[in-house]
């Protein structure tokens, strides 16, 4: 079985964006792939932030992820900070990564001009520690979202360039991008993020939903019930492209705002019970396991361990390869 690997940031509770984007994704790949998921708490702390909400952050996120559907069988989820040997390889890579190449990287130019006051060395050095995180568990397969192409891209240049100076150790991974690997916001002007404020959590409850749906813009076209509209031109309805599993449902409500047969509330309202059938129960998984917090803890010392065991050889390989053996051992 090839390996799959990924990571997300302790940013905060999930929303439909993180589920319908990527998640989901990953709950069906871990039957074909052996999989990892890494909660990259070291990622997280090169922009500003505070150490509780830090603590809070990666534990809530391992619940979330359970309850979406990640499996305890069948996938590594495992808390990045807890197996070492990710900072260390990253050290590695930067002896063989150009400073231009890092400089030059779309997220790190970004990042850098949203927080001005803090261009820490972390923040230019992310593509490398995240290029040791596919490597450490020789990961061939990684699930992301647009943004990361990118940085999947240049994983794969460190390993060439590894592989090139010092032997053949790493395999070439490849991104593999979900089909709907981008959910627009609420307000529909920009992607789903939780700095942006303009999210659906997956544990808010039905009220708090519809609060969120009512005023939300659809077709511009359609000012009055009687006009008809364009699907193509509403946010709601693309979500009820991800959202509604029939396709026989979604080409009806298409149908319905074409000819003004559906007013959008209607539409919304039907978005809103499918959406609740995949929500609620997971909603119930997470205060399920959020009263079972030890054996979820457990769990993750268990993974951490297999982490650490795993990338342990693959440090031993690459010291070898670079030099680093000690002397007593030859
Ligand atoms: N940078 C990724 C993001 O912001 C998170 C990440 C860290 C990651 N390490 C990874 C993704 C390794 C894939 C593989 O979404």
């Amino acid at each position: 079985m090839k390996v799959l690997f990924t990571g997300i940031q302790p940013t905060g509770l999930l929303h439909i964006g993180n589920y319908y984007g990527a998640i989901r994704n990953w709950v069906e790949l871990q039957h074909k792939y052996k999989s990892y998921i890494s909660i990259v708490d070291l990622h997280a702390i090169t922009i500003a932030y505070d150490p509780e909400d830090m603590r809070k952050n990666v534990f809530d996120l391992a619940l979330g992820l359970f309850a979406c559907g990640i499996n305890l069988e069948r996938t590594i989820l495992f808390i990045q900070s807890e197996v070492p040997g990710h900072a260390e390889l990253t050290w590695t890579f930067n002896s063989i990564t150009p400073l231009g190449e890092l400089e030059r990287m779309t997220q790190f130019k970004d990042k850098a001009g949203q927080h001005r006051k803090n261009v820490n060395v972390g923040l230019l050095d992310y593509p490398v520690l995240q290029a040791a995180d596919i490597l450490i568990y020789k990961g061939e397969i990684v699930p992301v979202g647009e943004d990361q192409v990118q940085h999947v891209e240049f994983t794969r240049e460190v390993a060439r360039r590894f592989n090139a100076r010092y032997g053949d150790t790493f395999p070439e991974c490849q991104a593999e991008l979900t089909a709907n690997p981008r959910i627009m916001g609420i307000d529909g002007s920009a992607k789903m993020s939780k700095s942006k404020g303009n999210f659906i959590g997956i544990l808010e409850s039905r009220e708090e939903i519809w609060n969120k749906l009512a005023p939300a813009p659809t077709d511009p076209a359609r000012v009055k019930r009687s006009d008809p509209g364009t699907p193509e031109k509403c946010n709601i309805y693309s979500y009820h492209q991800v959202v509604t599993p029939e396709p026989e449902l979604t080409r009806y409500i298409a149908h319905g705002c074409r000819t003004a047969g559906i007013g959008c509330l209607d539409c919304k309202r039907k978005l809103l019970d499918n959406l609740m059938q995949v929500l609620d129960p997971i909603r119930e998984r997470y205060h399920d396991l959020s009263g079972k917090k030890k054996e979820i803890r457990n769990i993750l010392d268990r993974n951490a361990e297999a982490c650490r065991k795993v990338s342990g050889q693959t440090i031993l390989e690459v010291k070898e390869k670079m030099g680093l053996t000690p002397v007593w051992k030859v």
